[in-house]
């Protein structure tokens, strides 16, 4: 399995793998032994979409000589570029086997009982009646410290740029009971952090235990009651779906981390408007202070889009502006891309990639100050780390702050899995280094031993 794009195809994959394994099918780390090759792949911008392509001529060679050597080799194409280019791709690469669209994973073993069936290909790019989730095995493999959790999917919003509302389809949303006991599941096998996904997570509003339609905010509160959950986080949010309740939840509950990933795109009510965003600057500004003021240490990271037909230069600076004034604690961003079927694709006044280029480096320069300044900001300060993995070098620990910054310490392997203080002695441009405050390596820990031992 080779996965692109966002947060939601990583779960999808693991989904697939889950679907996958009564069938007999393990994952694996090399395409030459594979007996299944699956791409699930992002169709967000040109680039994304092309690196699919490339693939499959790299693939098509693996597929070839284990063929020569007597091995048959499924080759699936999974996620938005199936969704969106559906029998093209076969037009382009017929020797795939299958096309499938994000809504269908859970029909994947029947899709591969038919390819090793058939001669011919088989496409499944329709939005089925059926709810995946509800055919998709109760059963996953453990996912880990840190887990993901798909709770809502598609989008209705159509701004003028993105092709996700045509390749994931409409907004739904898994019930809360679902949700409650995937999450109680995902614990029980020693998750500790929950990322709740969804293109626009906080307009979840799936059915509470009455039948009615619940709110994220609502949610929050219910997983925040789950004993050994320490941290939830949820991305991607849309700015118009922050409500003040999840507002409050933020305020209220400790579990619920200080970091939001809102994404806002320009600093321009010009651009904002063309985006179909259906919100200004000044309305992104007053929910960032809304929600400093609920938490106070809360950080924001956002997504940007630099070239949008129309963007003149004064626009772009609206953009600086609106950087300098909120102050990220991180940013993707991204020179626009034109995608077939939407809106801004045939606007007539499209941005020539010079510009897109300079004005991309500038506001990444822009960013990149403030991710150094934000991390900088945390030297000599003790933060809550949870542990996850071995470090880099021997003897070492790495985790993640709650405001997700990567964090190196000298410590044992016996603390993976635990939430720990760390003093923070340096900061490099995106991670962090410390040390335990009880370790020796810990200066002030080191200074009163001397001053003991004088004493
Ligand atoms: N649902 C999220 C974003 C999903 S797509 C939201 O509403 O913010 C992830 C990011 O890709 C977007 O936030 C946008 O910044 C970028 N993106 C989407 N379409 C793009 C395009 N055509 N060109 C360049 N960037 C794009
Ligand atoms: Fe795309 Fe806009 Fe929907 Fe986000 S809100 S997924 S950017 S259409
Ligand atoms: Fe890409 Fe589809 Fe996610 S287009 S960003 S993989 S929703």
């Amino acid at each position: 399995m080779i996965t692109w794009g966002c947060q939601m195809n990583v779960y999808d994959s693991g989904r697939m793998a889950d679907v996958l394994a009564p069938l007999g099918y393990a994952p694996t780390g090399t395409p030459d032994d594979a007996d299944m090759i699956i791409l699930n792949t992002c169709h967000i911008r040109d680039k994304a979409t092309e690196k699919v392509f490339s693939e499959l001529g790299r693939l098509r060679q693996i597929k070839e000589a284990r063929a020569e050597a007597g091995h048959r080799t499924i080759l699936a194409v999974a996620g938005c570029v199936a969704q969106a280019e559906g029998a093209e791709i076969l037009a382009r690469a017929p020797y795939v086997d299958i096309v499938l669209g994000p809504q269908t994973y859970h029909r994947l073993p029947e899709m591969v009982a038919r390819a090793s069936r058939a001669a011919g290909a088989v496409i499944e790019t329709d939005f089925p009646v059926e709810d995946k989730f509800d055919h998709l095995p109760e059963a996953s493999a453990p996912q880990g410290l840190t887990a993901f959790l798909t709770i809502q999917e598609g989008c209705d919003k159509f701004c003028s740029f993105c092709v996700v509302p045509y390749t994931r389809g409409a907004e739904s949303s898994r019930p809360e009971a679902a949700v409650l006991s995937e999450a109680h599941r995902l614990v029980a096998q020693g998750t500790r952090e929950i990322t709740l996904l969804g293109q626009n997570v906080n307009a979840w509003h799936g059915l509470d235990g009455t039948g009615k339609p619940s709110t994220l905010g609502r949610l929050a509160r219910a997983l925040a009651r789950i004993e050994g959950l320490d941290r939830i986080r949820y991305t991607t949010s849309h700015p118009r779906d922050m409500d003040d309740d999840l507002i409050a939840a933020h305020a209220e509950e400790p579990a619920l981390m200080p970091f939001l990933h809102l994404p806002v795109q320009s600093g321009s009510n010009r651009i904002l408007a063309a985006m179909n965003r259906r919100h200004t600057a000044e309305d992104y500004l007053r929910l960032v202070d809304r929600l400093r003021a609920a938490r106070p240490d809360m950080a924001l990271s956002s997504d940007f889009i630099v070239g949008h037909p129309g963007e003149t230069e004064a626009d772009f600076q609206d953009t600086l502006t609106l950087i300098r004034t909120v102050g990220f604690t991180g940013a993707f961003s991204f020179k626009y891309s034109p995608r077939p079927g939407t809106a801004a694709a045939g606007a007539p006044n499209q941005i020539d990639e010079d510009t897109k280029d300079r004005r991309l480096q500038e506001l990444q320069s822009l960013l990149r100050d403030q991710q150094a300044a934000f991390n900088e900001s945390k030297v000599g300060q003790t933060v809550d780390v949870l542990f996850t993995h071995p470090g880099r070098r021997d003897g070492q620990i790495g985790g993640r702050t709650p405001w997700l910054q990567p964090v190196h310490v000298p410590g044992p392997q016996s603390l993976i899995g635990q939430i720990m203080p760390v003093r923070i002695a340096h900061a490099q441009p995106a991670s962090l280094s410390g040390t335990l405050p009880e370790s020796p390596d810990d200066p002030i820990a080191a200074t009163l031993e001397l001053e003991i031992a004088v004493a």
